[in-house]
């Protein structure tokens, strides 16, 4: 584990506390196997004060991790911390809003001085134009290291968070910039959701910025340039959220709608250019193109993002307060696969409709409506024709394979479109491929999962009744 892993681990356990300067210092060197002394005699410290800074960070780490921390073991319990087989239990819990070009924390911790201190280091940073709030988050450590890496080692310009609606795609984006926010100059946040062409989008976000052009640019191509010059000159983390905005609706190619075309040539750029900033988008599906750019040891890099973990998908029913047996928790998990947003709507429903009670909940037999009904008919009304089919008949077949899926669709769908459409649908987390045991003559199987499953019988019968 570098010493960069290992601080992103402890960063994310004191949340919303830090690391002062010195402490920072002393468990970085600690880190590389210096000793007290050696730290003391390059940083020009006295020996006994690094002593004592020492004994003050293990035992906050100590109360941070839960466990007894000395120089010693530090390395273990983080290594342990980090590995999912151990069973990581990481929870973020953070309260920061971004508004009016700033990112603040609300008063989160009694610790007065430790917010303001934070609140102050983030603040330097404009560019927090659009109003965003993470009030609690768990763990997501294993993407947030492998970000990071992206980002601060390898140094990645165009990174991207792809995944169905809910499942935390912008509050993962949110985190993230707080973890690196030391690596850049300016941290900038754009949302495509309210689809503004290239050139506005780009003067907007110059306004944000301390160094203000006199000109901005009026054509697309202008604008793209004056951006990725100035991501050129500074070290930006730019992050442009919702860009299935820009993308067409009911195609699968992930095709820029009309007059939002620009947008694919400045995501080009960024991954094409040389620049020393990192860009991250976020979207339900991938645009055109993104896939070619994208390798290891490429500067291009992409993260399905899927549901969480059971043990934080639990904490977030667990705060409604709702009441039932752990095979029921795990079930309703299960159930909503671990869409944090999804859970949270549901234990709503849970807790109001059958006063928290996840049996009652289930023994009525409907598991999708109100909200949960919007966020599913948002991701299926963009699906393309094919696609809406092929959900159809993964819907009431248990599992198919692609050649008894070509037997049935061939006739309406060329072949070709066929395979497109199934990538797209797996791209988008909404088919299942059987797990390999499963798999008979090398034959890959997908299934639907059974709430989408239900939805599709809701919709279906909706439009008999039509
Ligand atoms: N790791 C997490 N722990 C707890 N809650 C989370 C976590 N991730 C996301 N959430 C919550 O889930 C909800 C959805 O998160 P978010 O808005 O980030 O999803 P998204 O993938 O960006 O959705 P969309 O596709 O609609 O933009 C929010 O209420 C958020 O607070
Ligand atoms: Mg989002």
């Amino acid at each position: 584990m570098t010493v960069e892993e290992a601080l992103t681990i402890v960063e994310t356990r004191l949340n919303p506390q830090s690391l002062s300067k010195v402490q920072h210092l002393v468990f970085s060197q600690c880190w590389q196997g210096y000793t007290y002394a050696d730290i003391a005699t390059n940083y020009g410290y006295d020996t006994d004060y690094i002593k004592y800074v020492g004994f003050q960070l293990w035992q906050l780490l100590s109360q941070a991790l839960g466990k007894k921390v000395s120089k010693s073991n530090i390395a273990s319990i983080l290594k342990a911390i980090a590995s999912p087989a151990a069973g990581a239990d990481l929870y973020i819990s953070n309260s920061s809003n971004f508004d009016n070009g700033m990112m603040q924390f609300e008063p989160f911790s009694t610790d007065t001085d430790v917010v303001a201190q934070k609140a102050a280091t983030i603040n330097q940073h404009p560019g927090w134009a659009e109003a965003m709030n993470v009030p609690v988050f768990y763990n997501r450590c294993t993407e947030i290291l492998t970000m990071k890496q992206w980002l601060v080692q390898e140094r990645c310009r165009l990174v991207a968070i792809f995944g169905i609606g809910g499942i935390g795609k912008t509050s993962l984006a949110a985190v993230l910039a707080q973890h690196v926010q030391h690596d850049f100059q300016h941290l900038i946040w754009r949302s495509l959701r309210n689809l503004q062409p290239l050139t506005n989008m780009v003067a907007e976000l110059f306004q944000t910025l301390p160094q203000q052009e006199n000109q901005l640019p009026t054509t697309p191509e202008a604008s793209i340039s004056l951006l990725v010059n100035y991501l050129r000159q500074h070290r930006c983390f730019l992050v442009l959220d919702n860009s299935e905005g820009i993308l067409r609706s009911g195609d699968h190619f992930g095709r820029y709608r009309e007059g939002y075309e620009h947008y694919g040539q400045l995501l080009r750029e960024i991954a094409d250019t040389y620049h020393q900033s990192c860009v991250v988008l976020t979207g339900r599906e991938k645009p055109i193109g993104f896939g070619f750019k994208e390798g290891t040891n490429l500067p291009v890099r992409s993260l399905q993002l899927t549901g969480l973990a059971e043990e934080d998908a639990y904490k977030v029913i667990e705060v409604k307060g709702l009441k039932g047996s752990q095979a029921e928790m795990r079930s309703l998990i299960q159930h909503y696969l671990g869409n944090p947003l999804a859970l949270k709507i549901v234990s709503a429903y849970i807790r109001d409709l059958f006063n928290g009670n996840i049996s009652d909940f289930f023994a009525q037999g409907t598991t999708v409506f109100g909200d949960i009904r919007n966020l599913l008919d948002q991701q299926f009304n963009r699906l393309s024709e094919i696609e809406t089919q092929i959900m159809y008949w993964l819907a009431i077949n248990p599992e198919l394979s692609i050649v008894q899926l070509q037997e049935e669709l061939i006739p309406i769908a060329p072949k070709p479109s066929l395979l497109e459409a199934l990538l797209s649908l797996e791209r988008r987390s909404l088919i299942e491929k059987a797990s390999p045991s499963l798999i008979e003559n090398n034959a890959t199987r997908f299934s639907v999962p059974p709430i989408f499953k239900e939805y599709l019988g809701i919709v279906f019968q909706s439009q008999i009744c039509r």
